[in-house]
């Protein structure tokens, strides 16, 4: 799953808001993932360089994978990829792919990924939206923490409760089918 990698991308890319889409379309035999955040972007020159597997900003190590892959897994599953980028705006990353190909990457845990995100970055917003053609999940963590009264959203009982919402909200959409 490259959505944990993506996503670290606009940590550490200062994003205080980080939405993400997925989105299955039977009909098209398509799925889409989409990541934005209004971190600190990219201008055109930067978004080259970080499509190149072997540029990093890091100082720890010489190359960076997360886009490079992404981008590679979509193009093996007959889909697409694409980056869009603004300095002191953000950045938005698309990708398609094939669902039935058989080099599509499984969906993997949602739920335990974005409460492992929230968990960890509990100042950070996060947006989850989640479709299956016309049936929709989504989940807000803003909305959350307005209706938290001060109880952290990283507690356990919250996090128990977000990371229920999300399996429960999925696997509901899954049997609408
Ligand atoms: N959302 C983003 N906002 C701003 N800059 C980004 C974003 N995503 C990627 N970048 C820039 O693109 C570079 C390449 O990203 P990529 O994920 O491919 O590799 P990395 O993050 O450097 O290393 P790795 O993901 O392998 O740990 C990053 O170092 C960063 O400078
Ligand atoms: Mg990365």
């Amino acid at each position: 799953m490259h959505l944990l990698d993506i996503v670290e991308n606009s940590i550490s890319a200062d994003a205080s808001t980080i939405q993400v889409r997925y989105e299955e379309d039977t009909t098209r035999d398509l799925t889409r993932l989409e990541i934005k955040d209004n971190g600190k972007g990219m201008d055109e020159k930067k978004i080259k360089k970080a499509l190149d597997p072997f540029f990093t900003t890091k100082k720890t190590r010489r190359f960076g994978l997360g886009l490079s892959l992404l981008s590679e897994s979509a193009k093996a599953a007959e889909g697409s990829f694409s980056i869009k980028s603004k300095p002191g705006k953000g950045t938005e990353v698309k990708s398609t792919f094939k669902t039935s190909h058989i080099d599509k990457k499984p969906l993997g845990d949602m739920s335990q990924t974005l409460v492992t995100l929230i968990m960890a970055h509990p100042e950070i917003d996060f947006y989850y939206i989640h479709k299956i053609d016309e049936s929709e999940y989504s989940i807000d963590t803003k909305a959350i923490k307005s209706q938290l009264d001060g109880l952290p959203i990283n507690s356990p009982e919250v996090i128990k409760y977000i990371k229920t919402n999300i399996k429960d909200g999925i696997d509901h959409l899954r049997r609408e089918k």
